[in-house]
């Protein structure tokens, strides 16, 4: 066998911070290019080489606002052929979508709802895809500490670091509601419509007696929404620390979860646009003493999860640890 040489990982080893594919939740997304059609005034202009994450696994494909910025692939200078296409934008009005670029730290955040109502089906995609990449690039720049940020006219202080992270979103504290967490959408559109159904069947869950975190404020678009913050710890999070099969709060949690699963399957079968994904990171652990409750943080369904075959025993043994080793790998933990 050939060694690996010296600072580089091994070929199936994800590079550091790769992305999680939000669809099937098992292939990592790798940057592809393709041209990219977009249609500005009725005429329809091909952009050359813009980037896009892919998945090998399902086939996932979704541009890639986090890299790229399809603005500033529009306005690079490498794109002589385009000016018409820049031209065309800027008579149109759409100038309000670089504002956020050259405004201070102070003014991260969200533009107005109405701007983003009134622009054309496919900018309104880009927009918010761009719009998602500032905003999370704005907060990824800070360790820790209170950060100013706008949502769509209000001034909330987003506190870092950040308090978890899925494959569809990223979830901060902030100051001004201590019970309350801030969810933003990652920036692509699979994203956005995952927020908006987590907030439309939210109370289908409640109705069911399952407990899950009220939401409390949501984007019509999807890129932000505001949730009650849940006590306890996150499954992925607690996993290790529950000391092995010889220690109660081992058996506890194990107990508890599998008859929390085994609820949400029966209620999935009945209900299939209610499936969400059971991952470690959806299932929220609350020990108090020789009580144990089960929570579900994140009701966005999972439509490409089948729990026919679903086992227990191999979710608990091999599952949990490796979509721990899969979150770690790609920065959520
Ligand atoms: N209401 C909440 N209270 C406390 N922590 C939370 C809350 N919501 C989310 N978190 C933290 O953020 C993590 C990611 O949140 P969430 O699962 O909602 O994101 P996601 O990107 O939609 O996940 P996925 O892609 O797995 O569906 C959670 O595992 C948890 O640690
Ligand atoms: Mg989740
Ligand atoms: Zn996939």
């Amino acid at each position: 066998m050939t060694p690996t040489p010296p600072g580089k990982p091994p070929m199936d080893e994800p590079k550091p911070h790769t992305e999680i594919c939000p669809r099937c939740e098992e292939g990592f997304l790798i940057t592809v290019q393709t041209p990219q059609d977009i249609t500005i005034e009725g005429s329809l202009v091909r952009i050359p080489n813009v980037q896009v994450d892919e998945c090998r696994a399902c086939g996932f494909r979704s541009l890639s606002g986090r890299e790229v910025g399809l603005f500033e692939i529009l306005f690079a200078p490498q794109y002589a052929r385009i000016s018409d296409l820049i031209l065309a934008l800027q008579t149109a009005g759409y100038y309000g979508m670089f504002l956020r670029e050259d405004r201070s730290e102070t003014f991260i955040g969200f533009g107005s709802r109405d701007y983003v109502a009134n622009l054309a089906e496919d900018l309104r995609m880009l927009y918010l895809d761009n719009e998602s990449s500032h905003v999370i690039q704005g907060l990824g720049g800070f360790q820790t500490g209170s950060i100013p940020i706008n949502l769509a006219g209000n001034h909330y202080t987003v506190k870092l670091p950040k308090i978890g992270e899925g494959e569809n979103g990223i979830v901060y504290d902030y100051q001004e509601a201590p019970q309350a967490v801030l969810k933003l959408a990652k920036p692509r559109p699979y994203s956005r419509n995952h927020l908006k159904e987590e907030y439309e069947v939210t109370e289908f869950f409640e109705k069911q007696g399952v407990p899950v975190p009220r939401i409390l404020l949501s984007d019509p678009y999807g890129s932000f929404m505001i949730k009650e913050r849940l006590a306890g710890e996150s499954l992925a999070k607690t996993y290790y620390s529950l000391g092995g099969p010889g220690s109660s709060a081992y058996r506890l949690v194990r107990e508890s979860v599998q008859a929390f699963i085994d609820r949400l399957i029966t209620l999935f079968d009945k209900n299939p646009e209610a499936k969400t994904s059971v991952s470690p990171n959806n299932i929220f652990v609350l020990l108090k003493g020789n009580d144990c409750q089960c929570l579900l943080v994140d009701t966005g369904p999972a439509p490409f999860h089948d729990y026919s075959g679903f086992n227990f025993e191999h979710y608990w043994e091999t599952v949990i640890p490796q979509k721990i080793k899969q979150y770690a790998a790609a920065g959520y933990l």
